[in-house]
């Protein structure tokens, strides 16, 4: 029996291809071992983001490829077709984290009521929310469009709330505005939603390209939105905050130029546009910093207790998904050349912001 894997090229996203490797029969599993079919996982810039730190920050080793290759993590569902696990029943449907593959063996470890860990050696030097998964067989809020919303939105809205937190906790460093990069971004929406409905008077403004503006008005939940091109336009006369997911330095550079100290907090989230260089001279204002989720989780893992973070991230969930349907149109793809299409389109920015994709390699 083989599998098939998307691989890319380490050094050079632009080259990907397709390999079959052979998976073992059920009774060569090792113990404890499930092999799963990966049924659908969502596909966005985020999973660029892991390709381009792949080396950095580990995800190449989480699905090991040839040599010179990588396999990219995607959120997705899997279906257990064949376990030597006694407490994990073929037909089990989880969520988590895949390879781009049809296929996936794990070593299951920590089985509880709600999910399990791939215990695996290669896959321990990663946070250990990259190892996790549900099991969410029979709950309708990961079955059809409600789990096509989880497996896209969930990690990236988990980011949102993580920043709002974190802002709201620090009452935003004395900003009375925050700008957000790449604003037409899932991760992006989702923070400007939760500053939008929660944290009044603060303002919420939206950069973006020209070409996107447009949609990023349309989602109502910027005060204000403005083309990168014009960004000398914003007025500096108030403290303003920057979450950058554009990661552009040119971009990040021009901001803090132009707020000069009145620049009192500079986040940096993501990497959307890939090509812009960085820019790394001494800059007015806030010192640009990387934002940790796993610190921010931990801290109030402590302060909150258990559940607290589940608890109060449920609800911000709840208070979203009503907005989905009208933000985004979701497109099923499905077969090697839908999945190599969206790659591509996804890795060189020609998907529309309105756009989410969920694909599968599923025969
Ligand atoms: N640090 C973390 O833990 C964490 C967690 C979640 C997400 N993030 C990061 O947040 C960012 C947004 O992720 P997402 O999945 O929400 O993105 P997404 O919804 O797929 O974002 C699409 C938008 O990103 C910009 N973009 C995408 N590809 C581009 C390209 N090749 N060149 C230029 N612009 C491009 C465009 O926005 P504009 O035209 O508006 O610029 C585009 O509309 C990613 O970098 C992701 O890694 C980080």
């Amino acid at each position: 029996m083989t599998a098939k894997q998307f691989i890319v090229a380490r050094d050079n996203l632009q080259q990907s291809r397709f390999v079959d490797v052979a998976i073992p029969e059920t009774r060569e599993l090792l113990t404890d071992s499930l092999l799963i079919k990966v049924d659908r996982f969502a596909f966005t810039a985020n999973n660029i983001t892991y390709a381009m730190l792949g080396d950095q920050l580990k995800y190449w080793s989480l699905f090991p490829a040839p040599n010179g290759f990588g396999n990219i993590p995607v959120w997705g569902f899997g279906d257990v077709i064949a376990s030597r696990h006694p407490d994990i029943p073929n037909g089990e449907r989880l969520f988590g984290y895949f390879p781009m593959a049809t296929h996936l063996i794990i070593e299951a470890a920590d089985v509880s009521k709600r999910g399990l860990r791939d215990a695996a050696a290669h896959r321990q030097g990663v946070s250990p929310v990259y190892n996790a998964y549900t099991r969410v067989g029979g709950d309708a809020a990961f079955a059809g469009r409600a789990g096509d919303y989880q497996a896209l939105l969930r990690p990236l809205f988990m980011l949102s709330f993580l920043v709002d937190d974190f802002l709201a906790e620090n009452a935003f460093f004395g900003a009375r505005s925050v700008m957000l990069s790449s604003a037409s971004s899932k991760t992006a929406f989702g923070l400007a939603h939760l500053l939008h409905t929660q944290r009044k008077p603060i303002r919420v403004i939206g950069l973006t390209s020209r070409a996107n503006a447009d949609y990023v008005r349309s989602l109502g939940c910027y005060d204000d939105v403005v083309a990168y091109d014009e960004v000398s336009s914003l007025a500096t006369d108030h403290p303003a905050a920057y979450v950058d997911m554009a990661g552009n330095g040119e971009l990040r550079a021009h901001l803090h130029r132009h707020f000069g100290d009145r620049l009192v907090y500079s986040g940096r989230v993501g990497l959307t546009h890939q090509d812009a260089t960085d820019d790394n001279a001494p800059l007015p204002g806030a010192k640009p910093t990387w934002f940790f989720a796993p610190d921010q989780i931990r801290k109030r893992a402590r302060e909150w207790g258990p559940g607290g973070i589940d608890t109060r991230f449920g609800a911000a969930w709840a208070n979203l998904t009503p907005m989905l349907e009208r933000w985004i149109n979701l497109a099923d793809g499905r077969g090697e050349a839908a999945v190599q299409q969206i790659y591509l389109d996804t890795l060189n920015g020609r998907v529309k912001p309105d756009q989410a994709h969920m694909l599968s390699l599923a025969e």
